[in-house]
């Protein structure tokens, strides 16, 4: 997986794959405040160059132009139960691409850790998003990031302190992988 695409010979030397193979181009992007979810969109990355597609893992910020891949998985950082704007917009700027390629989402937060049984909860930071741009995921992964408090402001130290939010590194790249794994046939992807 690179931040840009591998040329086949690259692919056949590391993946043992046969020139001319067809492979699935993948656009990861993702937003992140402080970098918790951009490394979980590198996972993504490394997980679908394994499964032999080939991935190129973006920020929000890079603007990337969906229309080129054969499938997209966009995912985000949370502040009190909302997508990164940078992310919401990009997906809003990109809707109509988006409909009709196969798309899954992405949520890092740190809900799954402090309470498991709310995935329900976590799930649905998504939906007004769907509702309002007609972005259909065909699957929505749910990860846990990390509250390292030197990266947050000081507003949002004293606000997860008021949550009793946990402090540490709570991704698990193991279910990142997993979940990667899982959504590869859902998307249409190379087996
Ligand atoms: C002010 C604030 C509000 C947050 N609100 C939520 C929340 O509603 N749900 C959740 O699961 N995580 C919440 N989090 C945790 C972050 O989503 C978590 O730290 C995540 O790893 C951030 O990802 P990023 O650094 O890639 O943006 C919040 C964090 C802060 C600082």
């Amino acid at each position: 997986m690179t931040k840009g695409l591998l040329t086949p010979q690259d692919r056949d030397n590391e993946f043992g794959t046969t020139m001319g193979e067809i492979v699935s181009r993948v656009l990861v992007v993702y937003g992140t405040k402080t970098g918790s979810t951009s490394g979980i969109a590198d996972q993504i990355g490394t997980t679908l160059t394994e499964m032999r597609d080939t991935a190129t893992v973006l920020s929000t910020t890079d603007s990337p132009d969906p229309a080129t891949y054969d499938a997209v998985i966009v995912g985000s950082g949370v502040r009190a139960g909302n997508w990164h704007g940078s992310v919401k917009k990009w997906v809003q700027a990109n809707a109509e691409t988006l409909q009709t390629v196969p798309t899954a989402f992405f949520t890092v937060g740190l809900t799954l850790q402090t309470d498991p049984d709310k995935t329900d909860e976590v799930r649905a930071y998504t939906d007004t998003l769907i509702m309002e741009t007609g972005v259909q995921p065909m699957d929505i992964g749910l990860f846990k990031g990390m509250n390292d408090p030197k990266l947050f402001s000081m507003p949002e130290r004293l606000i997860l302190k008021a949550l009793k939010a946990p402090q540490g590194d709570f991704r698990e790249m193991d279910v990142v992988a997993s979940w990667t794994r899982s959504v590869g046939p859902v998307l249409g992807l190379s087996k």
